[in-house]
């Protein structure tokens, strides 16, 4: 059972989810990956419909694709099985009309070969020729090894099939299946399925520089005590991922957390608040949003002991002195791009309660056009949050859905805001 994703109310989905995708395997070692690329394009929400060459049958079978697609595997152009719905014995017909897109992984050196020749003498290429090509996007994993993916045969045929409007994703670097190292990797599945899943979302931020902050920072009191928080990241990281499928340009300053770097993002690793502020503020000349989503320490120890403080048998902790740190978004939000409109500044605000009237007063006192909040206890770490947008204008809610589509439906709010 495919597991949807919950958009919140009022949103549209972006994304695979939902969609209809016929996945085209041609023959090569790389079919292995294709297994999962299914697996994960279903758990995702997409439904996947198997169409593979007789080569293709030969790395993989169609019964390990029947299984984990939940559909018959169509490979000849002559079998006469209902398809999509229509008896009619004209599967690459068919199958292509109810596609959102064709997809094929593997895409060998030889089936790119026959695509830009119009050549149709197998199921999958004569679908892929038949599509409805304004309707119908064709995307190609590329997969082989690397001489023949750097051989100019090779690559004339990826630039006239882009030029043809095929959508071709680049290659792995690495030790490939026949013992040599070098480009021509079919992506890996989780790649696959981000750079599929980006290619159905609005390009409303292009051309723009989003800069994020995420996750906790980590503040010193000796060299082996610090304080910290428990930010998880994964809000400031989902808003990463959104804005980089919403065509930005993405620079993520991070403190230390246990997450992946979204597909597409510049990652910038930094520990203490103090680091955070110098990260950002090396990054926000040309950005054109900067949304503060980390949970900074307002204070920081005055001065951390150079040795572990040790107990001395008094009973007496020892006394800690603070100095409050940079509010970084505040220091942000008052810079003259952001006075003048050319950088939109967004806060977070993680409150225990009083939810509303904690946030609005945040908003004018750090001076942001938008101030989202939430409750923090109820979110730090999950996958799940509910948050309550407030501009100058009043509040909106986004109700309980999962960060990720939170994030998308934030991503369109500001790019509609600027
Ligand atoms: O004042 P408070 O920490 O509750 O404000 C939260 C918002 O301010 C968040 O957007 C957070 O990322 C930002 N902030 C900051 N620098 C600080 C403290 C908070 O950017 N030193």
């Amino acid at each position: 059972m495919a597991e949807k994703m919950e958009f919140p109310a009022g949103t549209t989905p972006s994304g695979v989810a939902g969609r209809h995708i016929v996945l085209g395997l041609s023959g090569g070692i790389a079919c292995y990956k294709a297994a999962e690329f299914c697996r994960a394009l279903i758990k995702a929400g997409a439904t996947v419909q198997v169409v593979m060459t007789p080569s293709a049958a030969e790395f993989i079978t169609p019964v390990t694709m029947q299984a984990l697609s939940g559909r018959a595997v169509f490979i000849s152009q002559w079998d006469d099985r209902t398809a999509g719905g229509v008896d009619n014995n004209m599967a690459h017909i068919n199958l292509s009309r109810e596609a959102d897109a064709i997809v094929v992984a593997p895409a060998s050196a030889d089936f790119m070969a026959k695509l830009l020749h119009g050549r149709a003498d197998e199921l999958l290429s004569l679908m892929c020729l038949a599509r409805p090509i304004e309707r119908v996007p064709l995307i190609l994993a590329p997969a082989m090894n690397r001489e023949m993916w750097t051989h100019p045969a090779t690559q004339r045929n990826v630039a006239q099939l882009r030029a043809d409007g095929a959508h071709v994703l680049g290659v792995d670097a690495g030790a490939q299946a026949c013992g040599e190292v070098g480009d021509g990797r079919m992506l890996e599945p989780d790649a696959l399925l981000e750079a599929v899943d980006a290619f159905f979302y609005d390009k409303s931020l292009a051309g723009r520089h989003v800069l994020i902050t995420a996750g906790p920072t980590v503040e010193a009191i000796d060299p082996v005590r610090v304080l910290t928080n428990r930010s998880s990241g994964k809000m400031g990281f989902a808003l990463a991922s959104a804005a980089a499928r919403a065509g930005a340009r993405v620079t993520l300053v991070t403190g230390p957390v246990a997450l992946a770097t979204p597909s597409g993002v510049q990652r910038v690793d930094v520990s203490s608040a103090a680091d955070m502020f110098a990260a950002v503020q090396a990054d926000v000349h040309d950005a054109h949003v900067f949304i503060a989503c980390a949970a900074v320490a307002d204070w920081t120890p005055a001065t951390p002991a150079a040795q572990k403080l040790k107990k001395d048998g008094s009973g007496e902790p020892p006394a800690l002195r603070f100095v409050e740190t940079v509010d970084i978004l505040a220091t942000v939000a008052a810079s003259a791009r952001a006075q003048s409109g050319d950088l939109y500044c967004v806060g977070f605000a993680a409150e225990s309660h009083d939810l509303e009237r904690h946030a609005q007063a945040k908003r004018e006192r750090k001076n942001v056009p938008l101030l989202v909040g939430n409750i923090g206890p109820a979110t730090f770490g999950q996958d799940d949050n509910a948050l309550l947008l407030v501009t100058a204008q009043g509040t909106e809610e986004m109700p309980l859905a999962s960060k990720k589509a939170l994030a998308h439906a934030l991503i369109k709010r500001i790019a509609q805001a600027i």
